[in-house]
């Protein structure tokens, strides 16, 4: 089954507003990756393969802790990303930082690496259990993974309350009923322990662990950023492109609407900071 659909998006549209948002997903995601860090610190020396590794700051990050005698590779299925990455590598004269584009569901993710690591780039997986299974293949034996996803949508105001309040004024278009790219299943098809568990079993891991962290992270420096950033992107902004025209014609209603929303989370200095709750779920390659 080919994936160019979502790659396209991934490539186009999706990599165009991530670029947009940078800011708020580097700084609001650094939070998140430097916890999993000190709880789980990278080996000296060591080869880690990032997963998804979108604007490469995770992999870059990974490179300066494993130190020169080991080496970090970040893989994205989007050129766009990694070329974004290998930009950034070189500004920051981090040269054990490699980047290479793979499909990881389905193309030969080079190795054998000592760890495996992914910050939310597991989640939009279209058959997660291939992705799964190709990634075990590329560990060491006694390889250990560790990825981060979004917990249950309850905990996770800033995309479901916003995902709500879109769905009530806009219709919703299915993927199977439009031309236009998407993103692949959404933010929290890896909500879910026991279905993960299970893939992950199924493919062959072993000690599989889930660790719950809760943060609140910055959606937004300011309350109209926020109502944008909801606007373009997460389940709310797909629903709204995905509409087409019918989609921006509401644009309007919408942002009065998600600005109710997102009001509450306003902090006295402006910025807008909503509660998150993610998995760090570990697992590791059979000896
Ligand atoms: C939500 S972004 C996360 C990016 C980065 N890890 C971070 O935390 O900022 C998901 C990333 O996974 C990548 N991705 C999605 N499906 C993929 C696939 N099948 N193979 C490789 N990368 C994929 C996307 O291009 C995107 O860069």
């Amino acid at each position: 089954m080919s994936n160019d659909i979502v790659i396209e998006a991934w490539n186009t549209v999706l990599f165009e507003k991530f670029s947009r948002f940078k800011f708020l997903f580097v700084e609001g995601y650094t939070s998140i990756s430097q916890e999993v860090f000190r709880r789980q610190p990278f080996e000296a020396g060591s080869s880690v393969l990032d997963i998804g590794c979108g604007f490469g700051d995770c992999t870059i990050a990974i490179a300066k802790s494993v130190g020169g005698a080991g080496v970090a590779s970040g893989v994205d299925c989007a050129s766009n990303f990694v070329e974004e990455c290998r930009k950034s590598a070189a500004e920051e004269k981090v040269a054990n930082a490699r980047f290479f584009v793979a499909d990881v569901e389905s193309e030969n993710l080079g190795g054998p690496y000592d760890q495996a690591f992914a910050r939310f780039g597991t989640m939009f997986f279209s058959l997660p259990g291939l992705a799964m299974k190709n990634i075990r293949s590329a560990l060491k034996p006694g390889g250990k993974f560790t990825q981060v996803v979004w917990r249950k949508r309850e905990d996770n105001p800033w995309l479901h309350d916003a995902e709500r309040c879109v769905r009530e004024i806009v219709p919703v278009v299915s993927h199977d009923e439009t031309d236009a790219v998407h993103c692949g299943p959404g933010p929290f098809s890896m909500a879910g322990p026991d279905m993960v568990s299970d893939m992950m079993q199924s493919v062959g891991f072993q000690h599989i662990q889930f660790e719950r962290f809760d943060s609140d992270i910055c959606i937004g420096r300011t309350l109209d950023e926020a109502i944008e950033f909801a606007l373009e992107l997460g389940p709310s902004g797909e629903i709204i492109r995905l509409a087409g025209e019918t989609g921006q014609k509401l644009k309007g209603k919408v942002s009065a609407a998600l600005g109710d929303v997102v009001s509450g989370y306003v902090r006295a200095d402006g910025s807008v900071w909503a509660p998150s709750s993610a998995w760090f779920i570990t697992a590791t390659n059979p000896e």
